[in-house]
């Protein structure tokens, strides 16, 4: 089925599920009492904000926006567009960014300068970090895994829009997208 078009498993989905399990005790801990609004980035970050909102012990809202770097390929773009904003007022709140990897960093980037220019207050959790690509200066403040620099897909994260729902992080084969 799917795993045909995947070189290697990267990241089981044990791993994620107790990685996540870790991220959310040190959140609780962290966000006690502050009542933070958990954003998700659409749409690579639901499965990963799924499973770590679940270890999350104390009171959080949620909301979502939509950006977008990438137009179908492997590479950025460079040019990142918000394609839905989000509906709560964020001046003066705790708003923890939840991402599926960083890569350039020109995203968050982007998403951090406009929710503090809003008077948001910002922490950015990331399921994977691919510090080899960075090209602006950017760092997550909560980390599931670093990954090295290779072109990932699943648990979130997708190729063309597919591969989103698989439950672990792997590496394409190359054919896939050298078709
Ligand atoms: P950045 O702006 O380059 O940091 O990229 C962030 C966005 O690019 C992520 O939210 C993903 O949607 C996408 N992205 C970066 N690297 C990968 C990858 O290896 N596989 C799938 N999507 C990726």
């Amino acid at each position: 089925m799917l795993e045909q078009y995947i070189e290697k498993v990267l990241i089981s989905e044990d791993q994620i599920t107790q990685r996540a399990k870790e991220l959310g005790s040190e959140l609780t801990k962290d966000f006690e009492g502050k009542n933070p609004l958990i954003l998700g980035i659409l749409r690579g970050s639901i499965p990963f904000l799924a499973e770590l909102v679940k270890h999350i012990d104390t009171h959080v809202e949620m909301d979502f926006m939509a950006l977008s770097s990438y137009h179908g390929g492997t590479k950025s773009s460079g040019e990142v567009k918000m394609i839905m904003d989000l509906d709560t007022p964020v001046n003066g709140r705790e708003v923890i960014i939840v991402e599926d990897i960083i890569d350039t960093g020109l995203t968050l980037k982007y998403l951090r300068e406009l929710l503090e220019h809003r008077g948001a207050i910002v922490t950015i959790v990331t399921m994977l970090d691919k510090k080899a690509g960075r090209k602006v200066e950017i760092d997550p403040d909560y980390l599931g895994f670093d990954i090295p620099n290779e072109f990932v897909v699943g648990f979130g994260l997708d190729y063309d829009e597919n591969y989103r729902n698989l439950p672990y992080v792997g590496v394409l084969k190359q054919e896939v997208y050298m078709d």
